[in-house]
């Protein structure tokens, strides 16, 4: 796997995968990134990495459901595996604008099998990124496996559950070498602030209300973003093939506990104000067909392929505490829109 595709490279977790494969995974290949460069993706996020790696990185701005520019940079460019990040992500999105995501999530994905599969040999792995929301809500009890049956109750984790089962297809009928792996809540740098986590941390930063969904008691099972791609690695390099990894931080949350939590962090790491920030916790309406609970049972991958999380959640929190108030400049590119600006200019 010298050449790999990395589709949305741009958006948090595929910016923090390339990152991760060049300054910390025995990686000596070159990466292609394709990224419809969405409201999602920033390449600042990557400035660094294409400054000191550029000979062996770089940015192809295109849309995945352009079927036949994808074809093209597959004829023009040599193509080891792919590993498919691009999506549209955030289930409130997915509520007010689904077709974005039946594009993208679905349509996107089924183009860039169909172009793999026409190499006919030449991409040796197609690693599909998903999520665990394709499974649906759990009750007080139990956990996601890899055999629990898909259930997805919001359009984004149906057009992910609709992706998933097409790679699925291809590996079977086609032969076509996937591996896909379904993966919990994720949070750390570069997380765009539309996200639980970032839009608290920088919510709080700047004294605004924080917005708790119904009764704040959902729990989600976060992973801190670098465990996640190092786990993804794990899969490319030594998965089987045509297998299913479930991957999480066994760190279940209500998101009550992370908000306040996030309080206190960002009340002892940036100075406090006259009165403690969770005085800033606002009860909003709720989402619609809000899911109530995931959590992964992740010992497959773990008993399997012998990956672990290293950061627990209290340590992954603060380090994304930390990078958020340590890097000012990405966060105001971001919350200024300036970072569109950047991307018109320099990708038209
Ligand atoms: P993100 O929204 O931050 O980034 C998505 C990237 O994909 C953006 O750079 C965007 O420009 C690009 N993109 C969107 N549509 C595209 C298209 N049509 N063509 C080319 N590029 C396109 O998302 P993320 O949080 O980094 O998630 C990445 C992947 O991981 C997604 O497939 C998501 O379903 C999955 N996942 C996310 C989480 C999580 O907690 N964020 C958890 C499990 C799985
Ligand atoms: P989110 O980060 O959107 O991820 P997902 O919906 O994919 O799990 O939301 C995480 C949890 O936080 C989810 O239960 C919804 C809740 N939430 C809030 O309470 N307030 C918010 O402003 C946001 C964005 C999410």
């Amino acid at each position: 796997m010298k050449n790999l595709l990395v589709t949305g490279g741009c958006g948090f977790i595929g910016s923090n995968f390339i990152r991760y494969l060049f300054t910390e995974a025995e990686f000596n290949g070159a990466v292609v990134n394709v990224d419809k460069l969405t409201y999602a993706a920033n390449p600042q996020s990557l400035a660094d990495i294409e400054r000191v790696f550029g000979a062996r990185y770089r940015l192809y701005p295109l849309d995945i459901c352009d079927r036949d520019k994808l074809a093209q940079l597959f004829a023009e460019t040599q193509i080891d595996a792919v590993c498919h990040f691009a999506a549209e992500s955030h289930v409130d999105r997915s509520i007010a604008w689904p077709d974005d995501f039946i594009q993208a999530n679905i349509i996107g994905t089924y183009n860039l099998l169909e172009i793999s599969r026409q190499t006919k040999g030449q991409v040796e792995l197609f690693h599909h990124v998903s999520t665990d929301e394709v499974f649906g809500s759990l009750g007080r009890e139990g956990y996601f496996t890899e055999e629990t049956p898909y259930r997805p109750n919001s359009p984004y984790s149906a057009s992910k559950a609709a992706s998933d089962h097409i790679v699925r297809a291809y590996f079977k009928t086609y032969g076509l070498p996937v591996t896909i792996s379904n993966c919990s809540n994720n949070y750390g740098p570069y997380q765009f602030p539309e996200k639980l986590i970032p839009l608290m941390i920088i919510n709080a930063l700047e004294g605004k209300p924080l917005p708790v969904y119904g009764d704040g008691k959902n729990v989600r099972d976060w992973l801190y973003v670098r465990d996640h791609c190092a786990a993804i690695w794990r899969i490319m390099r030594n998965g089987r093939r045509g297998e299913t990894y479930n991957i999480g931080g066994r760190s279940e949350m209500e998101n009550i506990t992370v908000v306040e939590m996030i309080a206190g962090l960002v009340d002892e790491l940036a100075g406090s104000r006259s009165k403690p920030r969770r005085e800033l916790i606002t009860y909003v309406t709720d989402r619609p067909g809000h899911d109530r609970r995931y959590a992964i049972d992740s010992t497959k991958i773990e008993t399997e392929l012998g990956w672990k999380p290293e950061e627990s959640f209290a340590s992954g929190l603060q380090k994304t505490v930390e990078w958020y108030l340590s890097n000012a400049a990405w966060v105001n590119s971001v919350r200024t829109g300036e970072y569109q600006e950047w991307i018109r200019r320099h990708y038209g």
